[in-house]
């Protein structure tokens, strides 16, 4: 119940009762007036045509003074004209009385002044039968329910175009009064079940209304507990719709990203544990045999070493992986040249080639300058040419290319190995993933080189690509813009 009367659907359900009761009200009102105000005019026009007869009837009698006519003439139409019918002379005296009353008495209603001062022919007004007061009729229902209220309706009888007298009707109009106020009775009693009818509907429709949000926030809590396969339904239509797929497709980023994240987590640890597992059974070997011979000691020293260097260089590449992979590290961007760079990481890892009875070939384009993180570029050429001199044959050739092309300078790093094939090409900038695990082993690598590579040129906005064709080398091709200062 708390939930009902807080949030949205308290507001949608409060909305729908306000909009359909306060309709009804105003059409209700209007109603019971419009019909008040009808059968008033009804009445109006019955007796002033009933009155407007009689007055032309009773002038002439009233002239030549024929009294006795005069009564019987009133009585009969008092009683067709269903009230009290009274003839005053000039002076607002009543001459006759149909109930015989008020004989000689000055009559000062507003209808009968209007008449004999104002000049009106005929007048109709409204009064409360005890107090005389009279009441505005374009408003019927404002009427007091407990008195009785009677009309006042007079026309002037005229002689030789002069006002003789005035005829006045006085006339219940209790029962129409009743017909409305009955009306107005059962409009309320309508109005109850409208209103109960509305609040259902109203209950009905903000549930549905409310119930994608209810199901999101739902799914948004179970996602923060860590559930990150939960989904909403994509169901109905227009902006509730396109919210739950936006959130769907938000939850799927996430949940993939979670999933990465944990593998990587895992990998990670796998890698640091096969060299430690190495340097254990080593060191233990040491322990447990003393009298070992030298040579074999220092094979066991030189093996604890090289596992130590293994650990201590895939360390150091998940430090710089986190590094660049934190999308808050800005970057340190200066004025450089990729060419430089180049020439200079080729020129540090020739030693190693020639060791390896390889030929590296520049051709370095003067590419211009460009505003770049001149370290991390170094890094990029440096592990790009290491993965080339590692990989490639003893005596093999490696080709070092940077060009311009249109707003982007081109590094090329290729190669004449072994190639790699199709399936693992899509692969090769994954985190930890090596094509031969043994082989890229003994030689050092981690296989986060091309990941770290990979993360570098997406961060200065540029991209890379893999090409190769098995047995006869392989090609890779960064593209970076050149980023004006
Ligand atoms: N020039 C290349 N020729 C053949 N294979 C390559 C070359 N460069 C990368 N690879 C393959 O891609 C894998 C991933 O490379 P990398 O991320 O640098 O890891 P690592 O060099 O530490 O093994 C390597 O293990 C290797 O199998
Ligand atoms: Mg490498």
């Amino acid at each position: 119940m708390t939930k009902l009367f807080s949030s949205i659907r308290w507001k949608v359900l409060l909305a729908f009762f306000l909009i359909i009761g306060l309709s009804f009200l105003v059409m209700a009102g209007t109603l019971t007036n419009l019909l008040g105000n009808y059968l008033f005019e009804q009445r109006i026009r019955a007796d002033r045509a009933g009155l407007e007869k009689l007055a032309v009837q009773v002038a002439p009698l009233l002239s030549r003074g024929e009294m006795t006519a005069l009564s019987e003439r009133l009585n009969r139409a008092g009683s067709d004209l269903s009230g009290r019918l009274l003839l005053l002379d000039a002076d607002g005296k009543v001459q006759l009385d149909s109930y015989r009353e008020a004989h000689g008495q000055r009559i000062e209603y507003p209808e009968v002044v209007s008449i004999l001062l104002l000049g009106q022919t005929a007048d109709y007004g409204v009064h409360s039968l005890k107090t005389g007061e009279e009441v505005a009729m374009d408003n019927p229902l404002s009427f007091g329910r407990g008195e009785e209220w009677v009309s006042y309706s007079t026309a002037s009888v005229i002689q030789s175009s002069k006002v003789i007298g005035v005829l006045l009707l006085v006339s219940s109009v209790g029962e129409m009064m009743r017909n409305l106020y009955t009306l107005s009775d059962n409009l309320v009693l309508i109005f109850v079940v409208v209103a109960v009818v509305a609040l259902l509907a109203g209950m009905i429709f903000s549930r549905v209304l409310t119930k994608p949000i209810v199901t999101l926030t739902e799914v948004i809590g179970r996602m923060s507990k860590g559930d990150f396969a939960a989904r909403v339904p994509e169901t109905g239509s227009g902006e509730l719709k396109h919210l739950a797929t936006a959130f769907n497709s938000m939850s799927e980023r996430l949940e993939t990203l979670d999933q990465s994240r944990n593998e990587f987590v895992s990998n990670a640890s796998h890698e640091l544990k096969t060299p430690l597992a190495t340097m254990k059974i080593l060191i233990e070997s040491l322990i447990y045999q003393p009298d070992m011979q030298t040579e074999l000691r220092t094979e066991f020293l030189t093996d604890i070493n090289a596992e130590i260097n293994r650990l201590s260089a895939i360390v150091s590449d998940l430090l710089t992986l986190v590094q660049v992979d934190a999308h808050s590290m800005r970057l340190d961007r200066e004025k450089m040249s990729l060419s430089a760079v180049a020439k200079e990481t080729a020129h540090r890892l020739e030693p190693m080639a020639r060791q390896r009875g390889q030929t590296i070939d520049l051709a370095l384009e003067d590419s211009g300058d460009m505003y770049a993180d001149k370290s991390k570029l170094r890094q990029v050429v440096y592990n790009l040419l290491d993965n080339a001199i590692k990989y490639t044959q003893e005596g093999g050739s490696i080709h070092l290319s940077v060009t311009r092309s249109g707003r982007d300078i081109v590094l090329t790093v290729q190669d004449n190995g072994p190639g790699i094939k199709a399936e693992h090409l899509p692969h090769v900038f994954d985190r930890f993933y090596r094509v031969d695990k043994a082989r890229s082993r003994d030689s050092g690598g981690t296989g986060l080189g091309l990941s770290i590579v990979r993360q570098i040129v997406l961060l200065h906005g540029g991209n890379i690509r893999a090409e190769s064709e098995e047995g006869k080398g392989s090609r890779f091709v960064v593209e970076l813009p050149v980023h004006k200062g």
